[in-house]
């Protein structure tokens, strides 16, 4: 039988929103660019749609990073070895992780996602594939310090950043993000993660701004979030979704933009836009082989394997929490 345990819960205010969406919201608005962190993209509907997102053909990163999970299971496991505690960060509904469980005989899993109601389903359908894997699935912003649970403390682990997550975030924060689960995780532990690469912009373009206008819904859900829990009356079908290519950060931007002058409130707060003024919800930042090295070693991780060969690329990433040497 597998072990499921209780849910932490997040910090949430007298009316059940989250303080720091509350927080984030307000001072992003105040801010000459406007801006909102992507992490608040993912309640329900955010989740279910980004799951929309993933199967669409111009998405590329879902399928190439999958291929790279099939096509070098082997390879991974016999470097990782059996008996880990898999952590994953921002699990979601945990697509690609069978494909990394079945290859590898974990001792746990762990998965950390700030979607509670998501992490919920998708911990009990990960379970019921895989009985006997004990599941410990933890309610809580990775982005923040984790306190991992008692019942892995004692195991070797592996975290499992997949999807390329680590690009929603700037250099700075990924590299505190990096550190972070380097204290959590232990030295010794490795993480698999997965990194997008720098690619022609056309492709790029297109996986973020697809025909069929999904990925403009899931960018768009975070006004009508902002409106169902912020009591907010933002004016959703005068804003339509943009996502560029801005080659000096090496990074996808996507914004919403006002298509004519306006005002709303949130929370009772008055807010002014301007025709063609942008609210900017999220970068997507793409790494050269160097670079994601780099990145990686930053935080305190030494890459040990790089897997990839898929088509658009992709790169899945084996890296070990080494000790720290100041020179060679
Ligand atoms: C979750 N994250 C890695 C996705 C990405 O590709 O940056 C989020 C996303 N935004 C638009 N499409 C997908």
């Amino acid at each position: 039988m597998s072990v499921i345990r209780q849910l932490r819960q997040i910090d949430a205010d007298d009316a059940g929103v989250d303080i720091a969406f509350r927080a984030d919201t307000h001072s992003g608005l105040a801010q000459p660019q406007k801006a909102v962190p992507a992490r608040w993209f993912y309640d329900a509907t955010g989740s279910a749609l980004f799951e929309d997102i993933t199967a669409l053909p111009e998405y590329y990163p879902t399928r190439s990073e999958t291929d790279l999970l099939r096509r070098h299971a082997a390879d991974i496991a016999a470097m990782v070895g059996g008996g880990r505690a898999v952590v994953e960060l921002g699990s979601g509904s945990s697509m690609k992780t069978p494909l990394l469980l079945d290859a590898i005989d974990p001792a746990a899993y762990v998965p950390v996602d700030i979607s509670g109601d998501f992490l919920r389903d998708s911990a009990l359908a990960l379970a019921a594939r895989l009985p006997g894997l004990p599941v410990y699935p933890v309610e809580a912003d990775f982005t923040q310090r984790v306190t991992l649970p008692d019942e892995i403390a004692d195991l070797p682990k592996l975290g499992f950043f997949p999807g390329s997550t680590i690009g929603n975030m700037v250099a700075r924060t990924a590299v505190d993000l990096l550190r972070n689960w380097r204290c959590a995780l232990g030295e010794g532990s490795l993480l698999l993660i997965g990194i997008d690469r720098i690619k022609d912009v056309a492709t790029l373009e297109l996986a973020y701004d697809d025909p069929a206008g999904v990925t403009a819904a899931f960018n768009l859900n975070l006004l009508e979030r902002i409106n169902r829990e912020l009591d907010g009356d933002i004016p959703v079908d005068n804003f339509t979704h943009r996502a560029i290519w801005d080659d000096v950060h090496a990074r996808i931007e996507m914004h919403l933009v006002a298509a004519c002058d306006m005002d709303f409130t949130v929370d009772g707060r008055r807010h002014h836009m301007a025709a063609g003024e942008t609210i900017h919800t999220e970068n997507s930042h793409k790494y050269g082989p160097r670079d994601a090295n780099l990145l990686l070693r930053s935080g305190g991780w030494t890459p040990l394997m790089t897997w990839d060969d898929a088509d658009p690329a992709f790169a899945l990433i084996l890296a070990q929490a080494t000790a720290f040497r100041s020179a060679p």
